[in-house]
């Protein structure tokens, strides 16, 4: 027997579901691609058919417990060191520093942070700078299992790639055969949390930050979404915050309340409240 398949009617629940659960949305067109995901879980699940799964998942799933696992198999959490490094650079050199001088301490959040690499290399660039002890770094992912990969700090080798500065990646990350360490000092400078970038309660606890980095998610929501999110982030801004989104993903079509800014040579929006 085949894997199950995602006939469209199927499609169009599915990704509601999933679109609720987490914010990732899927286009008709992606259909081939969900259902490759739904179908290889559902199957090691032991369903033969999508339309249990779905009734599983809908009306007998206390705890949302199956829903969490479905969500944790379809989520990418495609990371690395130093990715997109010169707007961390940036953010550090053009704002982070000057906020310490003046106020003496300052806080940023990594709101999907994946298993860790991007707060890491924040760490250690304000530890270059001898920032890091006044900066409070808090990361959070929606994904509970990357969470307690980010903690652990370690990575594969596929982790560190072409293009980093070698002289800063060896001196925070102990190289091993099986990949890299991220050394203690790094490590514990980071607060890793679970939380979902629709939950707004979760959100709001976290309280104000100088910096929020949301960079590489956005582009799995709709625009709908993605303007709640903002919206949710914009209110988490200290007045004059900043927030940095991946270089491909442009917020400028939105009419938000955020203003896009550059400083270095790196794009941020920041709160004009
Ligand atoms: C491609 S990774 C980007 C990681 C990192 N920010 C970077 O740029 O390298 C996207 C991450 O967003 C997380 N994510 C997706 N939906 C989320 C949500 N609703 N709330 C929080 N994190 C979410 C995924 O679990 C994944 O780890």
């Amino acid at each position: 027997m085949g894997e199950p398949a995602l006939t469209p009617p199927l499609f169009a629940i599915f990704s509601d579901l999933i679109e609720k659960a987490c914010g990732v949305h899927y286009d008709a067109g992606d259909r081939p691609i969900l259902e490759s995901k739904l179908s290889t879980h559902a199957t090691e699940l032991g369903f033969d058919s999508l339309l249990d799964y779905y009734y599983r998942l809908r009306y007998d799933d206390p705890g949302a417990v199956e829903l969490h696992k479905l969500v944790e198999a379809i989520l990418v959490h495609e990371t690395y060191f130093f990715r997109e490094y010169r707007q961390l650079v940036q953010l550090c050199d053009h704002y982070l520093t000057d906020l310490v001088r003046t106020r003496g301490r300052a806080r940023v959040w990594s709101a999907a942070c994946s298993t860790g690499e991007e707060p890491f290399t924040l760490a250690m660039l304000l530890e270059e700078r001898g920032l890091l002890d006044h900066v409070e770094i808090v990361a959070s992912d929606v994904s509970s299992d990357t969470i307690v990969r980010a903690k652990a700090g370690l990575h594969g080798k596929r982790a560190l790639r072409d293009g980093h500065p070698p002289e800063v990646a060896s001196r925070y990350l102990d190289a091993g055969a099986a990949g890299y360490a991220v050394v203690p000092r790094i490590r514990d400078a980071v607060k890793f949390a679970t939380i979902n970038l629709l939950d707004d309660a979760s959100v709001r606890k976290l309280g104000r930050f100088d910096a929020i980095l949301c960079r590489n998610v956005l582009i799995y929501f709709h625009d709908a979404q993605i303007l709640k999110v903002l919206e949710r982030l914009a209110r988490s801004l200290e007045p004059g915050g900043l927030i940095a989104v991946g270089v491909s993903e442009s917020l400028l079509r939105f009419g938000t309340s955020l203003v896009c800014e550059e400083r270095g040579n790196a794009f941020f929006y920041r709160s004009g409240a």
